[in-house]
């Protein structure tokens, strides 16, 4: 972009009234104009990928911790972009700027501030480096700083923190969701079953999450009970604690360790898109591998989780709504940048002397089928009346050793021998 051009900008905010005034304020700049507005993250990442703003301001006052959720599903989208963040006054909490750094925010501006500072903020943001596309490698050299909006005050302008401040990033698993675009399909029974079998096949340290946020089974298929589950998480402040967490999920036989979802439905709401989202980073810093059951809809919370994961187990069966619906949703992902490698389509209840063979799936849906799991009618079913699950209590049976098969491909390293691939920025595609 020449100096001349102006930067297209894009604002974020729970709050209208808050982006009404934003607008007002930069209504007179000549360098900057406001393309579009979002007051919630799919239309953030929507209108980001349709506008291509060069810049996004996101107001952490009314957003709360989703801001920092949306900073990084749209910043991992367009890692140039020059993400500014707008704090309440007298904000001072170093966790939360680390956090907003590592998530791509090039700029801090604590309120008040006027749209001189703003524009001053956008600019200085383009100057800083981009971070780095895989991964945290470059920061892990460094020992953490703690940012300091004090030491880093203009005089008489507003605070604002240069990158110096980005804290290196945990080690992290593997984060494998399980997800279909029709319900019924066997999602909770792959993830529940894929995760014990990691277990067995790694050793590892393995965490399963009831990502269905409404009618989780996860628990009622291991057999495992609780009046916790990630909700209390959730609505203790300082979310996603590392020991709250531990204290709320429950240690299977096995040696999984398992975060039940909302005991009810009308919980459900309490898990918001950035709460699954922190979450869910707190355990891949602790888990080689964590498996995440799903619920079908795509709402916010299902695309903050899909984009945050290594890999999308994407369950289908033969059935034409099924594929239907899975074409459907892997027009979505095409949408979303992911790399057609993220999305793993797994053919579930497979009956070999059907009329559809994965062939015809693979050219209908024009997705390549990466596994095909047979239908077990008696195994499955007798599974989920005792809450024993297969692959543990019926390892013979040939449903079991596929669900087997699928983990060690999974924890496989990729045959190319680069390794496993980094996550780009905390968001991989
Ligand atoms: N490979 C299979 N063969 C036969 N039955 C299966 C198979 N996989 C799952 N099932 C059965 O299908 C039913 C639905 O499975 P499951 O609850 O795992 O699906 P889901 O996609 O999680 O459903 P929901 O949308 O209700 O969450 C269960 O009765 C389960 O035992
Ligand atoms: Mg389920």
């Amino acid at each position: 972009m020449s100096s001349t051009e102006k930067i297209r900008l894009l604002i974020v905010s729970g709050d209208l009234d808050a982006i009404k005034q934003l607008r007002q304020q930069l209504q007179a700049e000549k360098t900057v104009e406001v393309v579009g507005h979002a007051v919630a993250a799919l239309e953030a990442i929507r209108l980001t990928a349709q506008e291509k703003p060069d810049g996004v301001c996101i107001d952490l006052e009314a957003l709360g911790s989703e801001g920092i959720a949306i900073c990084e599903a749209i910043a991992a989208r367009l890692p140039d972009l020059r993400v500014v963040m707008i704090l309440p006054h007298g904000n001072t909490d170093a966790d939360l700027m680390r956090r907003a750094m590592r998530a791509g925010v090039r700029e801090l501006l604590v309120r008040p501030f006027n749209a001189g500072e703003l524009v001053e903020s956008l600019h200085r943001a383009q100057h800083l480096e981009p971070k780095p596309d895989e991964g945290f490698e470059a920061h892990r050299q460094h020992e953490p700083e703690a940012p300091s909006t004090g030491s880093a005050k203009r005089d008489g302008g507003a605070p604002h923190v240069a990158p110096a401040a980005i804290a290196p990033e945990a080690k992290h698993g593997t984060v494998l969701t399980v997800f279909s675009a029709v319900g019924g399909i066997g999602r909770s029974t792959l993830a529940v079953n894929l995760a014990l079998s990691l277990k067995e096949a790694t050793k590892g340290r393995v965490a399963l999450v009831d990502g269905d946020l409404r009618f989780g089974d996860v628990g009622i298929l291991l057999n495992m009970r609780s009046n916790r589950s990630m909700v209390d998480v959730c609505t203790t402040p300082g979310n996603a604690d590392v020991e709250l967490l531990d204290s709320v999920m429950l240690s299977h036989y096995s040696g999984v360790r398992v975060l039940l979802g909302p005991l009810s439905p009308e919980f459900g709401e309490m898990v918001t898109p950035g709460a699954l989202s922190m979450i869910i980073r707190a355990l891949y810093e602790r888990f080689d591998y964590v498996v995440v059951d799903t619920h079908t809809f795509l709402d916010e919370s299902m695309l903050m989780l899909l984009d945050v994961s290594d890999k999308v187990l994407l369950l289908t069966t033969s059935e034409l709504p099924a594929m239907k619906n899975t074409k459907l949703f892997l027009h979505v992902t095409e949408m979303l940048n992911y790399m057609p490698d993220k999305t793993l389509l797994i053919v579930n209840r497979h009956n070999p002397k059907g009329r559809i063979t994965p062939a015809d799936i693979e050219s209908s849906i024009k997705h390549p089928v990466y596994a095909v799991i047979e239908r077990d009618d008696k195994v499955t079913s007798e599974a989920a009346q005792t809450g024993q699950p297969f692959v543990l209590h019926q390892k013979a049976a040939p449903i079991s050793q596929s669900v087997n098969r699928r983990a060690t491909q999974l924890v496989a390293p990729p045959s190319n021998g680069t390794g496993p691939k980094r996550r780009l920025g905390l968001f991989r595609r």
